[in-house]
């Protein structure tokens, strides 16, 4: 047995059978043991900035699940918190943002405050790191400065980007200083999370999806590029995770373009086609429909197998398309863990 855990082996390029596992937002309301812990405080970035409850909501799932990584508990919109920006999470609303207008909000932005503002969730790291068995990574993370400059500008999410990308067309310079700040906030937060202890990164460019594919290469693989780049000129062995969501075909370029080690799939995307031209240029990880875990029973487990028996023949984490969802029955995660570990 190699003392190299296992989902940093399959980031290097190995094939381990089976595969590691862990699932986006495999901490959060579907388990109530969260729901508990959440309700004691009534803003979620004041959840995410105390490091006992984002740490404790980390190791919650790890408790009931035999998963291979630990995925720091916080938000992608810490980062416009950390710049200045005013972001506020109401109980059951989603995010809400001071939305940018003008060259005149991206330019009252502030870098400095970063690294003050954003030092609980290094913390967080700490103490999750303190507490973390030899087995298991700790992923920490980030979002992409597309999306979450589109949170940003729209000022709260469950939007189909429009005021963004509109911006990002008819102002393109202005909007490119914007994606200046956040390259530079994002890979100093990276940086800063890696000297604190996670092990593995992941970028999640949740709506990628949503550019034709000049715009897809000028504002998603090229910020993602420069971050990874950033990141790698610190600490050139740390695996970088991404995760362009929906970019159906654009996946292939977005892996070729960035240098990422590992490419997050939604569950879209064909297994054969993700095997043939994303698995030998990276280890590729995905892409159970987080629907699907919803609902369970035969169409689930046939689902979970087909995946096993496509990409497990190459370097491959088994996780989800998208977010486990706050509906989900514990027991379907259960279930879809025996079937992976083949203990089913
Ligand atoms: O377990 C984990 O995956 C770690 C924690 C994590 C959260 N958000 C916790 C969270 C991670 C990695 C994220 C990433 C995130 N946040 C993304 C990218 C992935 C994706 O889902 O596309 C995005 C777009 C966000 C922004 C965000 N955060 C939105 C739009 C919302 C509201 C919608 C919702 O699901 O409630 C959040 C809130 C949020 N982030 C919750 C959790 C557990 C729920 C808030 C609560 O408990 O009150």
């Amino acid at each position: 047995m190699s003392n190299v855990k296992s989902l940093i082996r399959v980031l290097n390029g190995e094939t381990i059978t089976p595969p590691p596992c862990w699932l986006m937002r495999q901490a959060g309301r579907y388990l109530p043991e969260y729901r508990e812990i959440r309700s004691t405080t009534e803003n979620f970035l004041d959840f995410c900035f105390t490091p006992e409850l984002a740490a404790e909501a980390t190791r919650q799932p790890l408790r009931r699940f035999d998963f291979d990584a630990a995925i720091m508990f916080s938000d992608i919109l810490v980062i416009p918190h950390g710049l200045g920006q005013k972001v506020t999470f109401k109980q059951g609303e989603g995010p809400i943002l001071d939305a940018l207008e003008t060259s005149q909000d991206i330019a009252k932005l502030d870098l400095s405050l970063v690294r003050i503002r954003l030092a609980p969730v290094m913390q967080t790291v700490r103490e999750i790191v303190a507490g973390l068995d030899n087995s298991t990574t700790l992923i920490g993370f980030a979002g992409s400065p597309f999306t979450v400059a589109l949170y940003m500008i729209e000022g709260r999410g469950g939007t189909e980007g429009t005021k963004t990308r509109h911006w990002a067309a008819e102002r393109p310079d202005e909007f490119m200083a914007l994606m200046n700040v956040l390259c530079m906030a994002t890979s100093t937060y990276l940086i800063e999370q890696v000297n604190c202890g996670a092990e593995v990164l992941q970028l999640f460019d949740s709506w990628a999806g949503l550019l034709p594919e000049s715009q897809f290469r000028k504002w998603i693989i090229e910020p993602n590029r420069r971050i990874v780049e950033s990141v790698h000129a610190v600490h050139p062995n740390v695996p970088i995770i991404g995760f362009p969501r929906n970019a159906g075909v654009l996946y292939r370029d977005f892996v070729e373009g960035t240098g990422v080690q590992g490419i997050s799939i939604d569950s879209t995307v064909p297994l054969r086609w993700a095997a043939k031209e994303l698995q030998p240029l990276c280890t590729v990880q995905g892409n159970l429909d987080n629907h699907l875990l919803c609902s369970g029973g035969i169409t689930m487990e046939e689902e979970v197998r087909a995946i096993l028996t496509v990409l497990g023949s190459g370097p491959f984490i088994f996780n989800l398309g998208h977010g486990v969802l706050p509906l989900t029955p514990v027991e379907n995660i259960a279930r879809v863990i025996e079937i992976v570990r083949g203990t089913a």
